[in-house]
């Protein structure tokens, strides 16, 4: 009987999008109260959400979609849902991910009715799920990064059907819009503009994750950040692999510069922020819009990966040694209170110490004000994967700790030259070790920990700051 109204209800699905999921939310929500009536307790769900920025985003979409089915969000892993937003981008971001669902399965075994989900980056790896589906039986629904906006659909369907759901697209060509979407901070807020990356950095497993690259069209970016500033945010952080190469693909191609200056309209929208930036693509006109637009923060996050142009060129990166130090301290010149961070990679196949001294020099000359520093990772599939001469972990290990010093003590330097400033603050939270203070972030992405109340929280404010702590100020409003 139970099955004869599944497949009817399936029968009358519509076919579009996002009309089918809304269909599908209704659904679940009558199942949701259905069973917290036999439960006892209204529905709790859980994301964790693993990775960079993009999942993060992912992350409120999926929050959205589960409200609206009537879930009740807790940050507690003992909830009826719990939702694992994986990424893969190295590997022990993998190995953490197993070593959590240990964990769930305890609980599982606690509360037999709990269910849980795996999603994103990870779950596009073939290898992946067949390892959950063979010794992780507990896991109720695994999906990946095309279709998280069928999240309602897809639970229905495993809490109808009672079995493990397993449902992984190769690609998609679909941007689907105006699904719910439930944010973390009320003040500020990503907003996805491009989705996937046609790079191919010889290290980098993303591409084959997230799949080719599609630009959302400006006027529905315009719309959500206009609906965005109504509902008071003041921040935005613009979301894409490689932002610079937005809009190439649009039926009327418009540039990532073109879209900062319409954005920069929207009022209400006080700070645009934006990640991350290829250095083959980034224009001068980009840096030019920059600079002449306050309310685009002053922050550039423009990741290096390596300093030799040998390995550059082995990374498929695109640009040489030469060329990037040329375009930061171009970008240095017209923008000189910007901060200027970086990624880099060490340990890619066949450095040597030369090619890392290369990687040294820059990040000597730039001088950058953080750099995130990763030890190279072997992603199964990339073609960096089947180089020879992997380093040895030993060197590997000598050269980070090498590199996270010089870091360190650079970003140490930076950080105290604007001691004595007065510069806004956007008031992010209370400070986490003491209640007097709260921490706000300034425009270069820096954060102040300052005195101040709950009442704060979401206003910019002028702080001056008073004391450097290396890589983050303490301060006072002024
Ligand atoms: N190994 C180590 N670091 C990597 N990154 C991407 N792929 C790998 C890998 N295979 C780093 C790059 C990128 C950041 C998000 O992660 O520095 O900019
Ligand atoms: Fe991780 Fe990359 Fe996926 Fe972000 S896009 S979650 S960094 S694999």
């Amino acid at each position: 009987m139970e099955d004869q109204v599944y497949t009817d209800n399936m029968k009358r699905a519509p076919e579009e999008e996002p009309e089918r999921q809304q269909y599908f939310m209704g659904l679940l929500r009558e199942l949701v109260r259905e069973k917290s009536r036999e439960y006892g307790h209204p529905l709790t769900a859980c994301i964790q959400t693993f990775g960079c920025q993009m999942n993060a985003k992912d992350s409120e979409k999926l929050l959205g979609i589960l409200e609206e089915a009537g879930f009740q969000a807790s940050d507690s892993e003992a909830s009826d849902f719990v939702l694992y937003n994986t990424c893969t981008v190295r590997d022990n971001a993998n190995q953490r991910v197993y070593g959590r669902l240990g964990y769930l399965n305890s609980l599982k075994q606690k509360n037999p009715r709990m269910r849980i989900a795996l999603c994103g980056c990870m779950m596009q790896e073939p290898a992946v799920v067949e390892r959950i589906r063979k010794s992780y039986r507990f896991v109720d629904l695994v999906f990946g990064t095309h279709n998280i906006y069928k999240l309602a659909e897809l639970l229905y369907r495993q809490m109808t059907e009672g079995h493990m759901v397993i449902d992984i697209w190769q690609g998609t060509d679909k941007i689907v819009e105006d699904l719910p979407s439930q944010r973390k901070y009320p003040f500020k807020c990503g907003v996805n503009i491009m989705y996937g990356c046609n790079n191919f950095c010889s290290y980098c497993i993303v591409p084959y994750v997230r799949g080719r690259e599609r630009s959302r069209e400006p006027e529905d970016i315009l719309r959500e950040l206009h609906a965005l500033a109504e509902d008071g945010v003041k921040e935005v952080m613009l979301l894409g692999q490689n932002v610079n190469s937005y809009g190439k693909t649009l039926a009327r191609p418009m540039s990532f510069a073109n879209l900062l200056e319409e954005a920069a309209k929207v009022p209400g929208i006080e700070r645009i922020r934006f990640m991350t930036s290829h250095p083959k693509d980034l224009s001068d006109e980009l840096i030019a819009v920059m600079r002449d637009c306050p309310k685009i923060c002053r922050h550039l996050h423009l990741p290096l990966q390596s300093g030799s142009s040998r390995i550059l060129k082995a990374m498929n990166r695109v640009y040489d040694k030469e060329q990037y130090l040329a375009l930061a301290a171009k970008i240095q010149k017209e923008i000189p209170d910007l901060s200027l961070t970086t990624d880099i990679i060490v340990g890619f196949p066949g450095e040597t110490e030369e090619d890392f001294q290369e990687t040294l020099d820059v990040v000597r000359k730039v001088r950058y004000d953080s750099a995130f520093t990763f030890i190279y990772s072997k992603r199964t599939g990339t073609p960096a994967a089947a180089m020879e001469d992997q380093v040895p972990e030993p060197v590997v290990k000598d050269r980070f700790d090498r590199l996270l010093k010089e870091v360190q003590k650079i970003s140490a330097e930076r950080c105290k030259k604007d001691v004595g400033k007065t510069l806004d603050a956007l008031v992010e939270g209370m400070d986490t070790h003491d209640p007097a203070l709260v921490t706000g972030r300034l425009s270069n992405n820096i954060m102040v920990h300052f005195p101040g109340t709950g009442e704060d929280i979401g206003k910019i404010l002028p702080v001056k700051l008073l004391e450097s702590k290396g890589f983050y100020y303490m301060g006072e409003r002024v």
